[in-house]
């Protein structure tokens, strides 16, 4: 296994010194990576030490190591996984052709665009993020909120290895511009919607990365299907850390759920608020919100794009190769939700065009057995009450619900049904108030704000009062 070498100034695996030119091309983009991290990357924190894992290799069972960093001293680096001898292409008219290894010429374009796309939400995600820590609910959630934004940051380079090692002077301004977007900008926003939405209070951080973190697993097990190899073995690597960005959602929504249950439990009342935590219905909100945009990240329920990048060997399926079909696709069919008249009804598409929709099912499988879990919690104190996705139709900006008014159960509704309800759905200005109202920080080690439970256990077999970022 090649190892990292940290003595570079960039540490990777890609034997970045046999390569000058690309090297220099990094090493220039290196200073404007990090201008962006201190312009636009967490605010404060930056002097202070901070309990990091770092990938230090992509060895499965060891990759990472823990210590205390600075952010601005974190070793951004280019992993990708070990190369699979003889790999093939799994799937589309050249399943079965050996991977590769460079851009094929036909698809140039296309291929930087999926890479632009996902580098694009990387920094954005930082963005969003910027001023939560000074409300942290505790140093612990402080500490996990600059784990993620440190690896967003990492995933960015991994993109911009690619564009940079493989689409020469294109990917070189492509690399620029990944850092002149900005999220929520009018004049030059990032590229996908949710990436333009405010994070405003750490119940919104724990959903988006529940929710659209998640859109980013399955986007990368899509493109870790990749003919192109480097692709291929970028996502993967990039979806070894991706996974603790879903486990701090995932157990961040947990733990204000089991707050708001403990709180109902004590006081024999469901005026959680009153006692200064998050309602359940509360909760319901922020999901119905995260959930929608988040399914819009999958785009349009029949989409020629999503049949040409299959086709063409460029983004495969979720776990591509556990399927047992003919992974060519051209006479199969898939049930697909879209709006008939004044419903929702399923039909069958065919299935090269469907490729998007099915992606979101996977999606919106996994998002429900999160939710399933959250709802262990809820039973598990007595509590009548279920957390549930909202239907896919509500509330959507792309693809065939667009142009319609839904609610979160999935009926078809006119405009003035949708004015005088929406603010049930979703969280309205009060809630947003309410919720802002919660965010006072809390930086005692080992102590927790009180509209979240403490986690399970604290990182890398560390105790909860342990300093995970030091003052
Ligand atoms: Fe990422
Ligand atoms: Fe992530």
């Amino acid at each position: 296994m090649a190892g990292i070498d940290y003595a570079e100034r960039i540490p990777n695996n890609v034997d970045l010194s046999g390569n000058r030119r690309l090297q220099r091309a990094l090493e220039d983009w290196q200073p404007k990576f990090l201008a962006w991290w201190r312009d636009m990357g967490p605010v404060g924190f930056q002097t202070r030490d901070v309990y990091l894992r770092t990938a230090v290799s992509v060895d499965a069972q060891g990759w990472a190591r823990f210590g205390y960093l600075k952010m601005p001293d974190y070793r951004w680096g280019i992993f990708l996984a070990e190369p699979e001898a003889g790999r093939q292409i799994g799937f589309g008219d050249h399943r079965g052709q050996p991977a590769w290894q460079e851009v094929p010429g036909e698809h140039r374009g296309t291929l930087r665009r999926l890479i632009v796309t996902q580098g694009d939400t990387e920094p954005a995600s930082v963005e969003q993020q910027r001023h939560l820590g000074r409300t942290c609910p505790s140093l612990y959630d402080l500490r996990n909120i600059f784990q993620v934004n440190v690896e967003e940051g990492r995933h960015l380079w991994a993109m911009v290895y690619l564009l940079d090692a493989y689409f020469g002077r294109d990917g070189r301004e492509e690399a620029e511009a990944l850092l002149q977007r900005r999220s929520g900008d009018r004049d030059r926003p990032r590229i996908l919607g949710a990436f333009n939405e405010r994070t405003p209070d750490w119940l919104s951080f724990f959903m988006f990365a529940f929710f659209t973190d998640r859109d980013g697993k399955y986007q990368l097990a899509s493109l870790a299907e990749s003919g192109f190899d480097p692709l291929s073995r970028t996502c993967r690597f990039m979806l070894t850390e991706e996974a603790h960005h879903m486990f701090v959602g995932e157990s961040g929504v947990g733990r204000i759920v089991q707050r708001a249950c403990e709180l109902m439990r004590e006081h024999r009342g469901d005026d959680v608020r009153a006692r200064g935590g998050v309602d359940l219905p509360t909760i319901q909100k922020y999901i119905n919100f995260h959930c929608s945009v988040s399914l819009d990240l999958f785009g349009s329920e029949v989409s020629t794009n999503a049949a040409n990048f299959y086709t063409a060997g460029l983004k495969g399926r979720f776990e591509e190769g556990k399927k047992d079909d003919d992974h060519r696709l051209k006479d199969a069919t898939y049930p697909v939700a879209l709006l008939d008249g004044e419903r929702v009804a399923v039909r069958e598409e065919p299935a090269l065009v469907s490729l998007n929709e099915r992606l979101r099912d996977d999606y919106v499988a996994d998002c429900q057995r999160g939710v399933n879990r959250w709802n262990e919690i809820i039973k598990h104190h007595g509590i009548a009450f279920e957390l549930t996705l909202p239907h896919r139709a509500f509330h959507r900006a792309i693809g065939c619900f667009a142009d319609v008014r839904v609610s979160p159960d999935g009926r078809v509704i006119g405009q003035a049904e949708w004015d005088a309800r929406h603010s049930e759905w979703l969280p309205n200005e009060d809630d947003q108030a309410f919720v802002q109202s919660l965010m006072q920080p809390v930086t005692t080690p080992g102590a927790f704000a009180n509209w979240i439970a403490p986690p399970a256990r604290g990182i890398n077999g560390q105790p909860l009062d342990f300093e995970y970022v030091r003052p």
